[in-house]
């Protein structure tokens, strides 16, 4: 069975392994030290994170869902691993739009996920279970949509923010798209129906500005 190896042992990482597993390929999880190596007590094998570049020929994943710790993850073995994208057999697409994904690198698109049409995604994004993303969006890297969320179409989710569980971004246009700022958090179940700035969370119904 090919290994795919999925940086992070909490349960991100753990549904990540879950993904890959739906897809034959057998996880291979990496703990940043020896403490989250020795608190790891579940049934499939994890090496440390000082070890990683021997397993070089295999292709990895980042399954940590802080999007600053995904981050430096990627940038500190950006010359030395190949990231590859994890998406779940159950997602959906429009026209098109799996070939976007595949382009990726670092995607994880998990069970129940659907895209329409006409996404732009960026490297190193996490959409969870059962997220919409609709036509015409942007995503920019590492971005997280957490469980449920609905994102309507024409919406630009910039770099590093996130989206909590159940919130729904509403649609922009094609001329004026709804932007999330840079690093923004949205918070659960919010409702976003103007545009939110960088660096902020956003949280309530409608959305609005916490911190
Ligand atoms: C919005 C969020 C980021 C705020 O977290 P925080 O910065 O730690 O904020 P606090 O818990 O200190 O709450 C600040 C205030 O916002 C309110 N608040 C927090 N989350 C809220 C939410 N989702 N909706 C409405 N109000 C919320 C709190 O009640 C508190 O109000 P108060 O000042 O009147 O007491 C967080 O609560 C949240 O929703 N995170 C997303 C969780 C998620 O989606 N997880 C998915 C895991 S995959």
């Amino acid at each position: 069975m090919n290994r795919v190896g999925i940086f992070g042992t909490s349960g991100m990482a753990r549904e990540a392994g879950d993904i890959a597993w739906a897809l034959g390929l057998e996880p291979l999880y990496v703990a940043r030290d020896e403490a989250e190596l020795r608190a790891w007590c579940f049934p499939a094998k994890v090496i440390l994170e000082q070890d990683v570049d021997q397993y070089a020929d295999i292709p990895f994943v980042i399954g940590i869902g802080e999007n600053n710790i995904r981050r430096a993850v990627a940038e500190r073995f950006k010359d030395s691993l190949s990231f590859s994208n994890l998406i779940h057999p159950s997602a959906t697409f429009g026209c098109g739009q799996r070939d976007v994904l595949e382009q990726c690198k670092g995607a994880i698109v998990a069970a129940g996920a659907r895209f329409t049409s006409g996404i732009t995604v960026g490297d190193f994004c996490i959409f969870n279970q059962n997220t919409t993303i609709a036509h015409d969006c942007a995503v920019d890297s590492f971005v997280h949509v957490a469980p449920g969320a609905n994102v309507s179409g024409s919406v630009h989710l910039k770099q590093g923010c996130w989206v909590g569980s159940g919130a729904v971004i509403n649609q922009g246009s094609n001329t004026d798209k709804r932007v999330v700022g840079e690093n923004t958090m949205v918070g659960a179940g919010a409702v976003v129906i103007n545009d939110c700035e960088a660096n902020a969370v956003y949280a309530g119904v409608p959305a609005k500005r916490i911190k």
